[in-house]
């Protein structure tokens, strides 16, 4: 007991140390050139910038998709790069076609080297409001998914000691958010499931298998149009070239955790250390309660729209 304790206290100190050092001085990042990465939800948004950054890079290019057509625009961007680029339609919400899918991946391409789980749907509806089988497709896409495309490209990962795993989560899978109940659910289920997998392959002898765990507040791509914030300058809804930055840099950097904006980090270290009432005062305070007020989100025109305004008001 005595020398486990001694032990354990001499790790945590050395692991103090060494992550003030590694904050201080700027951190070496990884050549991905050649590297395999696969990028889910490609068609537009984040999913699209990092292609363009990983082609940029050098990195051979696995684009998936449910919507081939922006797939396949994606597919013609990265290519102007001069990199093998690869596209597949893919509906990440079954099981079936996702190990189709990398079957022939691995077929045609090779083993992945850096998955990025990054296709992701939000239904935006108080949650009384919010279809059944919307609840199933959010948890189908957002966190199942990644059980699947895990199962499919971890085991080469293990056999060559070699790999990294990119888990979408947001800040809405670490704190809950009104009017984004499934989403909320399934992105915690995101998180949980990626860093519950951090610690299983970390306790794998000299396991040299990356994992980044990404959790962002809002930013413009059309997937939460309409949202709005109020204090932009502390929680600001961000350019999604920034955020594309960020997480190719921490994906680079090999950081497990990266939250966005900065402020994210004091909030939800609040979180754990105030009572519910003050949590409820500072959510009101930074209006995460009407943050969905005016949600529009991917609207499509025979859809009628949803009843969020009433119900909040
Ligand atoms: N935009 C934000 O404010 C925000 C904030 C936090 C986290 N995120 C997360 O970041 C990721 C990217 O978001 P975005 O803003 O670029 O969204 P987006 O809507 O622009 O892109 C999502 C992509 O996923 C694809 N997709 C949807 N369902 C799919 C399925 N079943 N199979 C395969 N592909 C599917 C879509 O076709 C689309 O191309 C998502 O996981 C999202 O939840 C976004």
């Amino acid at each position: 007991m005595i020398a486990d304790t001694t032990m354990f206290l001499g790790k945590f100190l050395y692991y103090a140390l060494e992550s003030l050092v590694v904050n201080i001085i700027p951190k070496s990042k990884k050549d991905v050139a050649g590297e395999i990465v696969l990028i889910t939800g490609a068609g537009s948004g984040l999913g699209r910038l990092l292609a363009m950054h990983f082609a940029r890079l050098g990195a051979i290019v696995v684009l998936w998709d449910i919507n081939q057509e922006a797939n396949m625009e994606t597919y013609r961007l990265a290519k102007e790069k001069g990199v093998k680029v690869f596209a597949y339609q893919c509906d990440c919400s079954s099981r079936k076609e996702i190990y189709r899918v990398a079957d022939q991946v691995k077929e045609e391409v090779g083993d992945v080297t850096i998955l990025i789980n990054n296709a992701g749907i939000v239904t935006g509806k108080p949650f009384l409001d919010t279809p059944d089988h919307m609840v199933e497709r959010s948890f189908y896409v957002n966190a199942i998914s990644h059980f699947w495309t895990y199962k499919a490209f971890l085991p080469a990962m293990i056999k060559a000691n070699h790999g990294h795993l990119v888990c979408m989560s947001s800040i809405a899978g670490m704190v809950g958010i009104n009017g984004l109940s499934d989403y909320c659910a399934s992105k915690f289920a995101a998180f949980g499931f990626a860093e519950s997998l951090f610690f299983e392959l970390s306790h794998i002898k000299e396991n040299k298998i990356k994992t980044t765990i990404i959790c962002p507040f809002f930013f413009n791509t059309g997937m939460f149009e309409g949202c709005i914030t109020k204090y932009p300058f502390l929680l600001p809804i961000m350019e999604p070239e920034y955020v594309a930055q960020k997480v190719v840099n921490a994906i680079l950097e090999e950081q497990v955790y990266l939250l966005l904006p900065r402020f994210a980090y004091v909030a939800l270290f609040l979180k754990q250390i105030i009572s519910p009432k003050m949590m409820l005062a500072l959510g009101e305070y930074l209006g995460a309660d009407r943050a969905m007020v005016s949600f529009k989100g991917r609207v499509k025109e025979d859809e009628p729209q949803t009843e969020t305004k009433r119900k909040y008001h």
